[in-house]
């Protein structure tokens, strides 16, 4: 049984260690949130697998970091600073405000409300009898726009500082960076650059959980192409992030493609498709793929006066603004879907109920928990040998646990997700022939909970992870 609830998720993740409230122990800030022991290694791990997957594994790839604050011309030129707005509607009765598009979401499905002109927005939230969800009243003021970059200071005296901006996504360090990839790299078109980082957005109605917040990660990744070449690139990258979300486990009946119409799109798209979960309060994007064409790269040429040109290697008369196909994804909404996607509940015989996270063994935030069946102290030393031994000839974090019975154990990893469990016994260190043989141990699998024994100089080999 899947986790049915956010709550679930809430808890588990508390209680584990995956993802606590931010700032806790002041009473917390609304709507940030602090991953735990195991929640940075998930998270890690899935940034680890998307570097791999979408970076190293692909010969028309290179990675970027770069700095989250930027020359402000950078955002004129992008067309964040006029246009990325949200439309913000506020409750006369109680002065709450809220994102007028989400309400109406909530009501007539995310397909109808994503047409919704500003102008349109109160009469169609009276006309629908859409109440404040905080006080309950019906009585709105008209829409208006509201910016969602988070404006900062720069500079040491206080009231003479330049306005400077959180970037709200990464993408931009990636263009401003283009010529600078293109010249070093020596890459031909069609080649992309990937960036992981955080963007902060000023949301109007952040919550359900890390969905959405004001800070976050995203992957991003601008895939440059010859113009004309952008309708086949971006099939190829829905078909790609496709499969890398299915093939790490996500049951592709709760993943659905939804194409944006015409007037939702974004200021600098002429197509843009999401990647959709069904999480326990509806279909969510999990993923934006856009066609940007030479939008950006034209902006920013004009804005910096650099010639931000591509010329091609074969024919050097040839120059051209690139086009640009990006698949965009938010990392802490990949690590909510992953959390959802691999709880499960599972009765066991005798009635009780097994919580086991089905994570990928890729991204599992232990790979692998030693455990010796005792306290006694040379079953402890063998144990931390081969800790040891592992920790120098895996990938990951090897977890050792010596606490309760080995039943309590294999239930506290399993919550975990990890995917095995090595028991060190006292056959292991020959001291009891009937629980194996000497220098053996017993590897337990989280799936199918099956024990086999193995001598500890194979215990790598039969660990080994899917690359
Ligand atoms: N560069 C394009 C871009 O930023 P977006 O659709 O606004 O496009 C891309 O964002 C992804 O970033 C989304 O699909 C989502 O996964 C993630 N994201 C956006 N806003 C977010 C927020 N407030 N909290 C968490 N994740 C967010």
């Amino acid at each position: 049984m899947p986790a049915s609830s956010l709550d679930q998720i809430v808890s588990l993740c508390k209680r584990k260690g995956f993802i606590f409230a931010g700032s806790d122990i002041y009473g917390g800030l609304a709507n940030t949130w602090d991953y735990g022991p195991l929640g940075v290694e998930l998270k890690n791990n899935v940034k680890r697998h998307w570097w791999k997957t979408f970076v190293h594994k692909r010969h028309d790839m290179v990675g970027l970091d770069a700095a989250i604050l930027m020359n402000p011309k950078a955002w004129e030129a992008s067309g964040h600073i006029s246009n990325f707005n949200d439309p913000l509607i506020d409750c006369k009765a109680c002065k709450q405000r809220f994102r007028g598009d989400k309400l109406l979401e909530e009501k007539l499905g995310v397909e109808a409300a994503a047409v919704i002109t500003l102008e349109q927005l109160q009469p169609m939230l009276t006309a629908e009898k859409i109440a404040c969800p905080h006080c309950g009243k019906c009585d709105w003021t008209p829409a208006k726009k509201f910016n969602l970059m988070f404006k900062t200071q720069q500079g040491v005296i206080e009231g003479e500082g330049t306005d400077i901006y959180l970037r709200p996504e990464t993408a931009q360090g990636i263009f401003v960076n283009f010529k600078n990839i293109a010249q070093t790299s020596r890459l031909r078109l069609p080649f992309g650059v990937a960036q992981i980082g955080k963007a902060f957005r000023n949301e109007i109605t952040p919550g359900n959980f890390t969905f959405r917040t004001r800070e976050f990660e995203q992957m991003e990744i601008e895939y440059f192409v010859e113009p004309g070449a952008e309708g086949p690139a971006f099939e190829m990258w829905k078909d790609t992030v496709w499969n890398w979300f299915t093939g790490l486990g996500i049951d592709a009946t709760k993943l659905r493609i939804r194409e944006h119409a015409t007037d939702e799109l974004s200021h600098y798209s002429s197509r843009t498709l999401d990647i959709e979960y069904d999480f326990p309060w509806g279909w969510g994007e999990l993923f934006g793929l856009a066609n940007r064409g030479n939008f950006d790269l034209t902006q920013h040429q004009t804005f910096s006066k650099e010639d931000l040109q591509y010329t091609d290697p074969d024919d050097p008369t040839k120059k051209f603004l690139p086009y640009v196909v990006e698949p965009s994804f938010g990392c802490d909404r990949t690590v909510l879907t992953l959390l959802l996607n691999a709880y499960t509940e599972e009765e066991l015989e005798g009635g009780d109920v097994r919580v086991v996270m089905k994570f990928d063994r890729r991204i599992a935030p232990v790979k692998v928990a030693v455990l010796p069946l005792s306290k006694k102290e040379n079953l402890i030393s063998k144990a931390q040998e081969v800790r040891s031994m592992l920790i120098d000839q895996m990938d990951g974090n090897i977890d050792f646990d010596v606490t309760g019975s080995i039943g309590k154990r294999y239930r506290r990893q399993d919550e975990a997700g990890t995917p095995s469990c090595v028991t060190i016994d006292f056959g292991t260190i020959g001291e009891d022939a009937t629980q194996g043989e000497v220098d053996t141990v017993t590897i337990r699998d989280r799936d199918t909970l099956e024990q086999k024994r193995v001598p500890i100089s194979e215990l790598c080999t039969s660990l080994k992870m899917p690359n």
